[in-house]
């Protein structure tokens, strides 16, 4: 029996996109369906109750539609809040999206690390806990952006952006007590690997490198399903629980999903 069931990405917008790329290279040959709760964007200015209640509910709903053989929880403020719950409710592999601090704590010569986030995510024990597991010597540097999010799906619809404004944001890392010393910084928003060449640009003198976790989750995706047929039964799709879709119709094109449909 040849098996279509495909890999559910969920994120409250386009940023799980920069999971899906390295996840395409990994599972070639699977079925991808791509959801952006955009009645529900954006999470990083959500409180944690808010964002506790709705991602399960929702997951659940579109495990049922779609019938995945794995969720992927491709966005930092949802997995690292509601995570463990989905993985309750659910019987099926959930994979999260979780700060890189790992890599980066193995990466920084500084040993100062900037972690760069939703204001939802970089308040969270989870990143404290990470921080002391994998950083414990270093400096840990924390900003949450909304704008950066903002920017990342203005880019992603096609219109230009203003590069001072990736500057700003830096600039919530570079200038807090040490923050000059980072030369790692962990995108901890799965929108910001989105605009990773803006940020890169807007860094100057700054020699900073950053890391995310788009690659560790493909391998972890690759692991889960290793030995499992894939067949392609339908077309990728991509889905929105609100408006927004149309303008964003051929960045989801480029990323392989021709088509788009409301849940
Ligand atoms: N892409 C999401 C993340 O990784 C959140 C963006 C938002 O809706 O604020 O945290």
């Amino acid at each position: 029996m040849s098996d279509a069931r495909p890999i559910l990405f969920f994120d409250s917008g386009v940023g799980g996109l920069s999971i899906v790329a390295p996840a395409r290279l990994a599972v070639p040959d699977a079925r991808f369906v791509y959801v952006a709760d955009s009645a529900g964007f954006p999470y990083g200015t959500r409180s944690e109750a808010e964002i506790a209640a709705r991602v399960p509910a929702l997951l659940g709903r579109l495990a049922e539609r779609y019938r995945p053989r794995l969720i992927v929880i491709a966005c930092n403020t949802a997995s690292t809040i509601a995570l463990a719950a989905v993985r309750q409710a659910l019987d099926l592999p959930i994979v999260g999206t979780v700060p890189a601090i790992k890599p980066a704590g193995a990466m920084s010569g500084t040993r100062a690390i900037g972690v760069l986030g939703t204001e939802a995510t970089v308040r969270q024990a989870y990143v404290d806990d990470l921080a002391a597991r994998f950083a414990g010597d270093c400096r840990v540097i924390r900003h949450g952006s909304a704008e950066l999010v903002r920017l990342a799906e203005a880019k992603l619809r096609g219109e230009p952006t203003d590069p001072a404004r990736y500057a700003a944001v830096l600039a919530g890392l570079f200038d807090q007590p040490g923050g000059e010393a980072i030369d790692v910084i962990v995108n901890a928003c799965t929108h910001f690997p989105l605009v990773e060449a803006e940020l890169a640009a807007a860094a100057g003198s700054h020699r900073v490198r950053f890391v995310d976790g788009g690659a560790g989750i493909a391998r972890r995706i690759a692991h889960l399903t290793e030995g499992q047929d894939f067949a392609r039964g339908a077309e990728d799709v991509a889905v929105f629980t609100g408006a927004g879709g149309e303008a964003l119709a051929p960045a989801l094109a480029r990323y392989g999903f021709p088509r788009i449909e409301g849940l």
